[in-house]
């Protein structure tokens, strides 16, 4: 482990947890199937909330598992060492988690049946959030500034690579009946119809009394207090004591952080490379 990357084909990693021998294995090796069900984000997307939610229709609302087993293990990242052979090990229906780009995911979740949710989260969120979680990790090089932290993740020059890139490669799945588009803002906004449109697509009939459990036990003041959850289990492994991977949970958080030269200069990037894509797809504006 050391405050650096691990580079493969040319994208920087998180230094621990990963290793050229997994992403090998996971695109040439892995198999989906049928009834698995496959969360995709970029990093600092809301994947956790996501998780904690997903846990919790699966249990319909009981706290037991979100309350005794953590995170990782429940929805196991597939592009870790730890994860990807607890999945390999593991009976179906698999719940699993990952946040790579679409290039270096196994071919076959073209073929199956796989369920795959994609969050995505207005990028200038995204990086104000990594800003203050990368630098209290020994995961990664850590930014020194916020300013410093802006340049490398407009160049793509920060772990899982660039979200421009990340997004435009996952959309090719777009409009697939196995693939859902959600959106941390939406979620955030109705928080209720987002878990019904989740129980929809993966087909799971939940009674109005357990959405409301699913809703209370994912609620951002829940998650910051149940250490399953909330990553205070790494710290002093992965995490500085004081850092959670719950953090403000709040949209247009960049408000608060990035000068107008910054905000300018994201728009411009943003139109450029974002072009040709749906724009009803981006919640936030
Ligand atoms: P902020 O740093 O902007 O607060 P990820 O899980 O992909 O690393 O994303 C982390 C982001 O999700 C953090 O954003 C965190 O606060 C937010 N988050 C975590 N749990 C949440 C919850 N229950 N409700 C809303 N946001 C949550």
């Amino acid at each position: 482990m050391s405050d650096d990357y691990m580079w493969f084909e040319g994208i920087p990693f998180p230094s621990a947890g990963c290793s050229h021998e997994i992403f090998r294995e996971v695109r040439d090796k892995f198999v989906f199937k049928n009834d698995d069900v496959l969360l995709v984000s970029y990093p600092k997307s809301g994947t956790n909330w996501l998780i904690e939610i997903l846990s919790l229709i699966h249990s319909k609302g009981d706290p037991k598992e979100i309350q005794s087993v953590p995170i990782w293990n429940r929805s196991p990242w597939i592009d870790t060492e730890e994860g990807y052979k607890s999945l390999c090990n593991k009976e179906g229906p698999r719940l699993m988690t990952s946040h790579l780009p679409i290039h270096l995911m196994s071919k076959s979740i073209f073929s199956a049946k796989t369920k795959v949710i994609y969050l995505m989260r207005n990028p200038r969120d995204i990086l104000v959030s990594g800003y203050y979680f990368w630098k209290e990790t020994n995961l990664t090089k850590k930014p020194k500034s916020l300013e410093q932290y802006f340049e490398w993740f407009i160049q793509g020059n920060v772990v899982y690579g660039s979200w421009f890139d990340h997004i435009r490669d996952w959309m090719t799945m777009k409009g697939r009946e196995n693939f859902l588009i959600l959106n941390y803002e939406e979620m955030k906004r109705d928080t209720r119809s987002g878990v019904e449109k989740i129980c929809q697509f993966l087909g799971k009939k939940l009674e109005p009394e357990e959405v409301n459990l699913v809703l209370k036990y994912s609620s951002f003041q829940a998650m910051k207090k149940n250490k399953m959850s909330n990553y205070s289990l790494l710290h002093g492994r992965y995490l500085n004591s004081n850092t959670l991977i719950v953090r403000k949970g709040i949209c247009e958080d960049w408000k608060n952080h990035f000068t107008v030269a910054q905000a300018e200069a994201f728009d411009k990037i943003f139109q450029e490379k974002m072009a040709n894509l749906p724009q009803e797809l981006f919640l936030w504006d």
